[in-house]
């Protein structure tokens, strides 16, 4: 279970990572690169719901006792990181062109990454 858990956050660290570059101004906005990553990400994010029974709060990982000790609050931001996964993906499908848009609804998401993480994965 930690394997998956570790294998899903690979996967969307390595598909957001253009998307925080794009955000920092690092990489110019590429419409469709962006588009693909956002959509893997909102498609990733949910079946994290699944990654963390009880069982798995020992071995090999960084996640936090908290995340078991503290389950309402760490639930909370896992949902809203799913929901503002999944409106990223919304915003760049319906306005590609509007970089806006996709710059305010990348770093909500790009927020709840570091929120999660500061409390509840150890570095
Ligand atoms: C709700 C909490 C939460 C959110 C939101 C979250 N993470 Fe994480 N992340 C974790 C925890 C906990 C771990 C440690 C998992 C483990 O070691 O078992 C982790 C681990 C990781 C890892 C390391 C994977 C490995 O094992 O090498 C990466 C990369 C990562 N997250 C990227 C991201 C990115 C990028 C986002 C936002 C797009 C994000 N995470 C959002 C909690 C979160």
């Amino acid at each position: 279970m930690i394997d998956v858990r570790r294998a899903l956050f690979t996967l969307i660290g390595s598909n957001f990572r253009p998307v925080g570059d794009t955000l920092q101004g690092k990489i110019p906005y590429d419409a469709a690169d962006i588009q693909k990553r956002v959509a893997r990400v909102a498609f990733l994010a949910p079946q994290l719901s699944e990654v963390f029974p009880d069982f798995s709060a020992t071995g090999e990982t960084k996640a936090k006792p908290e995340i078991w000790s503290k389950r309402a609050d760490f639930d909370g931001k896992l949902k809203d990181f799913q929901t503002h996964a999944l409106a990223l993906a919304q915003v760049v499908e319906k306005d590609a062109g509007n970089a806006d848009a996709f710059k305010a609804a990348a770093a909500a998401v790009g927020k709840d990454c570091k929120g999660c993480h500061d409390d509840y994965k150890s570095k």
